[in-house]
């Protein structure tokens, strides 16, 4: 039988040693799982360590007599595999140090076995003064990378807390009805009909929160395009467009088509296209489109370009911007690993690229409405004050709503926040000459 503790330690260590991203090297791991029950519980033990990272590190350096050598990492990320089992799962622990240090073997180093069973072993005997140990500095206790830390302490005085907790936070399962199907009042009664208990987003128009996470085949109607995953902030990114009938639509960022599908929902008489520079995910987005019978012309290219563009201009555009990604930690824990301190720089040379081409492509009197999933100032309000300095013909729009936090320009939206995802969102109009 295959050992689900092996598996994860080999996924963590593609995170760990190999910077893949536990969405890009996980689910080929899934495939080696038969049983759904096995799935789910391999998927939480590689998210929990992800999440726990900076708490089960620390642990295993305590614990270990000496830190493992490079090429016995594959160990190390056992270790951690073991001791999130023991601290977060409620795993009975004889059957957590039985499968872990079995694993141990399944790696083909048998001489490991003796070292995890005695790290875990020791951790048992004392866990409440180690536990105690962990709660000393910010890295251990709230489980972020200082650099992280700092960033969300420096920005947010009031709030940097309760933003790492809430990035600690298991997600919400949170769905968009396609209104152009069916009601978000029917679809709460047919989920209802179907045991699964949830609420409407109250500050979007089409969201709905449920209650435990299910498969998405197993919701009703979802093959046949009624209802979409998405957090309820990502679902204000189209509603903030205001669309019309007969308006061209630019979405630049488009992959893997949430809002794309979204804007056409919303407002099916567009001349709707949606690029990415992914043609894999730009697959994605075509196959979303499919499923919710909506129809978009879909452009592989860099959006910052020119050759994509046959030179029309656009009435509305979202750009829905590459980021951090520092506002979904909480849906990708790996971030925290995985994210660099330096990466910040780049990514506002890259999204201030793609405003000022996204700038040239739209109509004089249109609306740009620019997100991202990130809450770091330096991607958003910062990117867009000098934007506006240096583009007379660009205005705010404001956002006269009553979600999220208002900004010097923009809103943004803390991790947590009415149950949603961070984001940040801030309108742009450009002047009629
Ligand atoms: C935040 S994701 C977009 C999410 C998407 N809007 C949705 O709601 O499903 C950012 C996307 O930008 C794409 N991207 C990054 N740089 C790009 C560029 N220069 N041109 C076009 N797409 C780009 C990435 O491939 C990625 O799919």
């Amino acid at each position: 039988m295959i050992n689900l503790r092996m598996l994860a330690a080999r996924t963590v260590y593609q995170v760990l040693v190999h910077g893949r991203s536990l969405s890009d090297c996980l689910p080929e791991t899934l495939t080696r799982v038969r049983e759904l029950r096995d799935q789910s519980f391999l998927q939480a033990m590689c998210y929990g360590v992800c999440r726990w990272y900076y708490r089960l590190d620390a642990l295993a350096h305590l614990l270990l007599e000496k830190p493992l050598k490079l090429k016995d990492q594959d160990i190390h990320c056992l270790i951690l595999v073991g001791l999130y089992q023991l601290t977060e799962m409620r795993v009975p622990a004889h059957a957590v140090l039985d499968e872990t240090v079995s694993a141990a073997q399944a790696f083909k180093k048998p001489w490991a076995k003796g070292l995890v069973n005695a790290v875990l072993r020791s951790y048992q005997r004392s866990a409440s003064e180690l536990n105690e140990k962990m709660l000393q500095s910010l890295v251990t206790l709230y489980m972020h990378p200082q650099w992280i830390i700092d960033q969300v302490q420096k920005n947010w005085l009031l709030d940097w807390q309760d933003i790492l907790t809430a990035n600690n936070q298991r997600p919400p399962f949170a769905l968009r009805v396609n209104q152009k199907q069916i009601t978000r009042e029917r679809y709460l009664e047919k989920l209802t009909a179907n045991n699964m208990k949830a609420r409407i987003i109250p500050e979007t128009q089409a969201g709905i929160l449920l209650e435990q996470p299910v498969d998405v085949q197993d919701l009703p109607g979802f093959l046949i395009g009624e209802v979409s995953v998405q957090d309820g902030a990502a679902q204000l990114a189209a509603e903030l467009l205001e669309l019309k009938a007969g308006q061209r639509v630019l979405d630049m960022c488009a992959a893997p088509g949430g809002k794309t599908a979204h804007i056409l929902e919303l407002q099916p008489d567009v001349e709707l296209v949606a690029v990415d520079r992914d043609e894999k995910r730009l697959q994605d987005v075509r196959n979303n489109l499919a499923r919710l019978q909506l129809l978009a012309t879909c452009i592989s290219a860099d959006a910052g370009g020119k050759e994509w563009s046959d030179g029309q201009l656009f009435d509305r555009i979202l750009l829905d911007a590459p980021c951090s990604a520092s506002g979904v930690i909480r849906r990708h824990p790996d971030i925290k690993i995985l994210r660099r301190a330096t990466d910040i720089a780049k990514l506002v040379h890259e999204q201030t690229r793609l405003l000022n081409a996204a700038w040239g492509l739209l109509k004089p009197g249109g609306l740009l409405v620019y997100a991202t999933c990130s809450i770091f100032p330096e991607e958003n309000v910062a990117v867009l004050q000098a934007f506006l300095t240096s583009h007379p013909d660009a205005t705010e729009e404001m956002i006269r709503m009553d979600w999220g936090k208002s900004c010097a320009v923009g809103r943004q939206i803390l991790p947590g926040m009415h149950d949603m995802d961070g984001f940040y969102f801030a309108r742009l109009k450009r002047g009629l000459n």
